[in-house]
């Protein structure tokens, strides 16, 4: 892990509208209001994460489908967002067409991490400070472990789980514990887990509870102590393409956000210190 390297955590849960897109868009803005300099990577061909970021399609003319299928660098797919330090790296639907436009090609699981490495090698060289150093690159995968997911695993240092507190919010894990695994033995050796982000918990609820016990007793430690509370505020915020954090900083759901951001703030630094031992 060297300095110049930023951070690349990967939002994947194959399950749809868990919240995976709701996770990066606001520990983004939570990351970037504590001092980190974030990029969001919309990596889903629905674009969410662009959208909620007030990111209209025109303004993506360049988009991570071009850096992925392109080879165009990232630094002209950056977007600025109306969050200082927050920028992203829009979708569009041209996603769509990644798999089968780069199938063929011996480096395809490999895409975004090169185009991340050489942007932060471009960075690090870079003395006027004109292109951005990133801290933190979350990447926003759509529900699917597809090659667009891999991708974003294989240029991760870890992934983050975002899990909904309902019924069935093991069923798929394993699944996608094992799609990690096979990552990791192939194409990315020191991957790691990240944490499990319980998210739109109901507190009225009695099952909510009961589905943060047994994730709990499953995946002990792995899941992060901040649980995200099923908030209005939350989901109303996108509309307005703007952060939760922006919307309304003062409700249950943004100040959660800001929770976790240095509960993983804290478990980064932990890991620096082992690594570093
Ligand atoms: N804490 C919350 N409180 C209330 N609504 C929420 C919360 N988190 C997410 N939602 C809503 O739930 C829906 C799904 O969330 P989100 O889009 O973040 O999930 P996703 O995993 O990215 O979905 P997809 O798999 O389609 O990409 C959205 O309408 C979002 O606004
Ligand atoms: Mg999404």
């Amino acid at each position: 892990m060297t300095e110049d390297q930023p951070r690349v955590l990967a939002l994947a849960n194959q399950k749809g509208g868990v919240g995976k897109t709701t996770t990066a868009i606001n520990l983004g803005t939570a990351l970037a209001a504590i001092g980190e300099e974030v990029l969001i990577v919309d990596l889903d061909p629905q674009g969410n994460a662009s959208t909620g970021l007030g990111i209209d399609r025109r303004s993506r003319s360049v988009s991570t489908y071009d850096v992925l299928v392109g080879d165009v660098p990232l630094s002209e797919a950056l977007v600025e967002t109306v969050v200082p330090r927050l920028t992203v790296a829009p979708s569009t639907l041209d996603n769509l067409g990644v798999e089968l436009e780069i199938a063929q090609q011996g480096d395809r699981a490999f895409r975004l991490r090169k185009a991340i490495r050489a942007h932060a090698d471009t960075a690090a060289a870079d003395k006027t400070g004109a292109t951005k150093r990133f801290s933190y690159i979350l990447v926003d995968c759509p529900p699917s472990l597809n090659l667009l997911t891999v991708n974003a695993m294989a240029a991760a240092n870890s992934i983050l789980v975002p899990l909904q507190c309902e019924f069935f919010a093991l069923e798929g894990l394993s699944q996608l514990l094992q799609t990690v695994e096979q990552v990791k033995k192939s194409l990315n050796p020191t991957l790691t887990i990240h944490g499990i982000v319980l998210t739109m918990y109901d507190s009225r609820n009695n099952l909510s509870g009961q589905v943060v016990s047994d994730v709990r007793s499953h995946m002990g430690e792995t899941v992060y102590e901040t649980i995200i509370p099923r908030n209005v505020r939350v989901s109303e915020a996108p509309s307005y393409g703007k952060p939760a954090l922006l919307y309304d900083l003062k409700c249950s759901g943004s100040q959660a956000y800001l929770k976790l951001a240095s509960e993983i703030i804290q478990r980064e630094r932990r890991l620096r210190a082992a690594n570093a031992a």
